[in-house]
């Protein structure tokens, strides 16, 4: 096994062991449940690189329209910026600083740091929001943390963001495709209010490409008063990083599982080397899910290899008890693994990793515009990540990274940076958004990074079919000011249009309200028989969306009860999830008119409320196919039924899927039957007529 790995060459960039092994933090440090007084706590943000540049911070976000801050992850960025702003009194009269995250759970674990630090209560003085969940007052909160996608949204009622004095953009590197749109809509309101101060942070050294585009504009005339204004061209300041050396590990051979692979790496240090937490990067849930239960068994089966460590999972979507775990101090003589999506890769610092093992992939999005299908695709990652990820392993001393790739790999075949999302996904979103901030021209809109033609004119297309724009391509009224308004994707907020038509928009906000969450089943292998007996406890003929009605129906009745969740394999939390949610969404309904109407059961009507949204998404079973092979009726994609839906190997002759998933195939998850003719009646210009005739007989 040892024979397995060999040390690598490559040194990770900003990890330079430039303190000389000095111990800069200590293990004990942080825990948001630790209960350390505050004296500690300031001694504690004292020690964070950053706070050598608080001044220089300060001196830069004054006098410059645009701060770069290009820093280490866990140098302090994100929890320490907003408070110094604020000391600097840029929250004064009833201002408030935002600060911008991709990601949900960085949104919730860093507002409740910060609370903490500031010894006050979230929701109060330090709020977060995130969709579906408003942890804020507008009276009382002065640093809001928020997605990125949330302030987007809160653009639309406040299409200068008024209240913001400062808006940190943090995570910029990321370039997620929410982070793009605000950064070009960002730049529009700069010139409108000149007063306003972006800080954008990041931990990769793009941000020469960053500065440019703030650059870019023209510069207007100097007018009386100009003075008073802040430079425009974007300051950089980079911090400088404390992160300990990185022993980098390669496989030798490419491996077959890297799941069993990183299992069977933790195993060895654990066994071989000397204590220090271990962070494993995985993709997602599943395959999360899977280490969990191997390690966990081996734990139990093999005391003596095994004995002490405390394995811990790490995703969105995990409930307040769960992140609190990861983020709690390992106790004495035991060692934490936890694994985790890349999300730990630096929205999340975790204390006391020192050894890190990488998969080299990640869960992404890629979208493809001539066949319009966008996946979710588990893809290698790249250099600039690989880099990243080993990082985790420097902070509190020299670390070790375990990649589980070859160092061949690694320098020959792996890409250097990362696509903007925006580069890779379907636009469909991105362009009902802009359209209702008024940006009609959004192929010439200033995006950090172009997408590509294609992909407008297919969301473009699609918002058409839809009857959300015109042939102006201007949003319609009502429909299309409707649809942008309910924060959903465009296709389920037609479908929760469609249903108040037809009478059944009670279970479309129930079926709107569980696609909204991943899963509503419990997880984990080896409970495969069980759960799936349970799924035909409720199993809808007509296909996954009935199902769930089901199942809410039985949760409902049983009281809302956990045992009885428990007992049917469903995610108790899930369920709480989707109350919470579909409460929002009848609120949102009732704003736009909508009168909450139950179609009884009458599942056709469900079944048409879903193609009027889903329209674009519809297949047919190939004829002789005795695989289950289906087709898209848009772009002739070999596409199968998830072993997950109750239709698979039901195999109904024309389906409408929610969502792909790209494994060894093209799967679709959350299907339902219908009948070929409402395609052509919900979407007659998509579907047109003699295209669809001689596919239906
Ligand atoms: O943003 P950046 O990566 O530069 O660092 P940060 O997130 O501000 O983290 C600064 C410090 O706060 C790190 O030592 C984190 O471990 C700690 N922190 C924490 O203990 N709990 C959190 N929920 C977030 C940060
Ligand atoms: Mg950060």
């Amino acid at each position: 096994m040892a024979q397995f790995w060999k040390p690598g060459t490559e040194k990770p960039r900003l990890l330079d062991d430039e303190e000389g092994g000095v111990l800069f933090l200590s293990s004990s440090f942080s825990s948001s449940s630790s209960g350390y007084g505050y004296a500690s706590i300031e001694k504690q943000r004292q020690r964070l690189p950053v706070y050598k540049y608080r001044t220089s911070i300060l001196y830069l976000v004054e006098s410059h329209a645009t701060t770069i801050v290009v820093g280490e992850t866990g140098s302090g960025k994100t929890t320490q910026i907003p408070q110094y702003l604020k000391e600097a009194g840029w929250a004064d009269g009833g201002r408030v600083i935002a600060c911008t995250q991709p990601r949900r759970l960085a949104v919730q674990a860093v507002a409740s740091r910060v609370a903490e630090e500031m010894g006050v209560k979230v929701g109060e003085e330090v709020g977060y929001t995130i969709r579906f969940e408003d942890i804020s007052n507008p009276d009382a909160t002065r640093i809001k943390f928020l997605t990125d996608g949330v302030l987007l949204r809160e653009m639309m009622e406040d299409p200068l963001l008024t209240k913001y004095s400062v808006i940190m953009v943090d995570e910029a590197h990321e370039r997620s495709i929410s982070t793009d749109i605000l950064l070009g809509l960002l730049k529009k309101i700069q010139k409108r209010r000149p007063e306003l101060r972006l800080v954008i942070s990041s931990a990769t050294i793009e941000a020469k490409a960053m500065s440019d585009f703030f650059q870019s504009s023209k510069r207007r005339r100097v007018s009386e008063g100009e003075e008073l204004r802040p430079r425009l061209e974007p300051a950089i300041l980079s911090v400088e990083g404390r992160g300990f050396n990185v022993q980098i590990h390669y496989v030798e051979d490419p491996v077959q599982d890297y799941v069993q692979a990183a299992v069977s790496t933790v195993l060895l240090i654990h066994d071989q080397e000397p204590a220090g937490d271990i962070l494993v990067f995985l993709t997602g849930q599943d395959d999360i899910d899977v280490a969990v239960k191997m390690l966990t068994e081996e734990a139990r089966s093999d005391g003596k290899h095994s004995s002490g460590l405390i394995i811990l999972p790490l995703y969105s979507g995990l409930s307040r008890a769960e992140q609190d775990l990861v983020f709690s101090p390992t106790p004495k003589g035991k060692r934490k693994v936890v694994i985790s999506t890349n999300i730990a890769e630096t929205s999340l610092t975790l204390e006391g990793i020192v050894y890190v093992v990488d998969s080299g992939f990640s869960k992404q999005r890629f979208y493809n515009p001539i066949s319009d299908i966008e996946n979710l695709v588990v893809a290698p990652i790249s250099k600039a990540s690989a880099r990243q990820r080993a990082g985790r392993a420097g902070r509190l001393r020299p670390g070790k990274c375990y990649r589980l790739y070859s160092e061949e790999y690694f320098v020959n075949e792996m890409s250097a940076q990362g696509i903007p999302e925006i580069q890779r996904s379907n636009l469909v979103s991105c362009v009902i958004q802009l359209k209702a901030l008024g940006i009609d021209n959004i192929l010439g809109f200033d995006w950090p990074a172009s997408p590509s033609p294609e992909s407008m004119i297919r969301a473009l297309e699609v918002l058409y079919s839809l009857g959300v724009l015109n042939d102006d391509a201007k949003l319609t009224s009502p429909v299309g000011f409707q649809v942008a308004e309910i924060p959903l994707e465009p296709m389920i907020s037609k479908m929760i249009l469609a249903s108040n038509e037809l009478g059944c928009s009670e279970e479309i906000i129930t079926i709107a309200a569980v696609l909204s969450i991943q899963s509503i089943w419990f997880s984990g292998r080896g409970v495969q028989r069980e759960l799936d007996e349970a799924k035909l406890r409720f199993a809808a003929a007509e296909g996954d969306h009935v199902t769930f009605l089901n199942i809410y129906k039985g949760f409902l009745q049983s009281g809302k009860s956990s045992q009885w969740c428990h007992r049917n394999f469903i995610n108790y939390h899930a369920m709480k999830k989707v109350m919470e949610i579909r409460e929002q969404l009848k609120r949102i309904a009732l704003r736009l008119g909508i009168v909450l109407k139950s179609c009884e059961r009458d599942t056709q009507l469900v079944r048409k409320a879903v193609t009027a949204g889903f329209f674009a998404n519809a297949c047919r079973l190939e004829a002789f196919s005795h695989s289950g092979m289906y087709k898209t009726i848009r772009g002739f994609q070999e596409v199968y039924i998830h072993p997950s839906s109750v239709l698979f190997r039901v195999n109904p002759k024309w389906v409408i899927y929610h969502s792909l998933v790209s494994t060894d195939r093209q799967y679709m998850r959350n299907v339902i039957s219908i009948d070929p003719s409402w395609l052509t009646e919900a979407a007659p210009h998509f579907y047109q007529q003699q295209r669809l005739n001689p596919i239906i007989h």
